[in-house]
């Protein structure tokens, strides 16, 4: 059926069609076009001064109410960030093409390709059905992080661990995230009113760090270095020190708790997060952080020790909370 429609770069698709949906006028009851690195977004006006160009077209009519299980006959395996899903690696094409036909938002489904690796714990993947575009926004606790899925780390799983952290912050508080990605923790700790120092060593990650940033509000309170933790806990250090250390990066962040000893003030509070092994959860992490503050000249108070998530058969990635004195 005929429509009106704007058209935009297809880059600028996710962030239209979110705006048009929040203005009211989105039809959702069209399906999206493509074409010559266009998006033609199907509307029902044009509000004054949106500054879109626009015109009619004839667009194909969405089916109401269908449900990816059903079409399928199974549940998939897969997880949404922002307007993307992300298929387990088993799962076939048939699968994505019926999470981007549903009624559920998802407008591409990528597949994927490997496990978290390298020193910026990417993963690799593959496009599968619906917009080719791996860059999306995703919401969370009312924040806003735009993600770009093959080139950063982000998991959705993380949002209530880090709204736990982040309802402990005080304004005031200098923070110092050693292993930032994106953002998700220290937008959250900046929105509470702290001053928060940020690392990665991932250039594109910090470049979204800082759009998020100014995505949420914040930028005013968030310094971000694409940088090794190790050399930005030295200026944190030179600046007065920390009274907070966020140490995200499960597997090898004991080889940076001398670096985040360095960077605290006394009475700092860090939250440490690693991957262990069902059978001893928290006792040797503790034993490690205690040797490593001791030649610090640290004594530690352990404050909680959580369980975040089940990470494998076995392994439990965890968070302990301590406060060095
Ligand atoms: C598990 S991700 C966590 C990202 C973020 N905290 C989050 O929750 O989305 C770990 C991050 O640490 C970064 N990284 C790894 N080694 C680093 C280092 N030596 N210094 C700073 N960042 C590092 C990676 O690039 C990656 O973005």
């Amino acid at each position: 059926m005929e429509s009106l429609c704007v058209r935009v770069p297809r880059e600028e698709g996710e962030e239209t069609r979110q705006r048009l949906a929040d203005e009211g006028v989105l039809n959702r009851d069209l399906r999206i076009q493509q074409e010559d690195g266009y998006l033609y977004v199907p509307v029902t006006d044009v509000p004054d001064g949106i500054g879109f160009d626009t015109e009619r077209r004839e667009f194909e009519e969405r089916e109401t109410q269908t449900d990816a299980a059903d079409v399928l006959g199974y549940e998939p395996r897969f997880e949404t960030v922002g307007d993307v899903a992300l298929l387990e690696p088993e799962e076939d094409d048939e699968a994505g093409e019926a999470l981007v036909e549903a009624d559920n938002g998802i407008v591409t489904a990528l597949r994927v390709e490997s496990k978290v690796e390298g020193d910026e714990r990417t993963r690799r993947m593959s496009h599968v059905a619906g917009e080719e575009k791996t860059t999306t926004v995703h919401r969370e606790y009312g924040r806003e992080f735009v993600v770009d899925l093959t080139d950063v780390y982000f998991t959705p799983r993380l949002a209530e661990e880090r709204e736990r952290v982040a309802s402990q912050v005080n304004g005031g508080e200098t923070v110092f995230d050693m292993f930032a990605g994106v953002g998700p923790f220290a937008v959250a700790a900046a929105e509470r009113g702290a001053h928060v120092v940020a690392s990665d060593i991932n250039t594109r990650a910090v470049e979204l760090l800082r759009e998020n940033a100014e995505r949420n509000n914040v930028s005013e309170r968030v310094e971000a270095y694409n940088e090794d933790a190790r050399e930005v806990a030295k200026l944190v250090a030179e600046e007065g020190g920390a009274d907070r250390v966020y140490m995200n990066l499960p597997h090898t962040a004991d080889e940076f708790l001398d670096a985040a000893c360095e960077a605290a003030r006394s009475g700092c509070v860090v939250h440490y997060y690693d991957i262990r092994h069902e059978d001893d959860l928290f006792g040797g992490a503790v034993k490690e952080i205690r040797a490593v503050a001791e030649k610090a000249g640290y004594e530690i108070e352990i404050l909680d020790k959580v369980v975040v998530r089940s990470y494998a058969p076995y392994d439990y990635n965890v968070c302990i909370d301590f406060r060095l004195f």
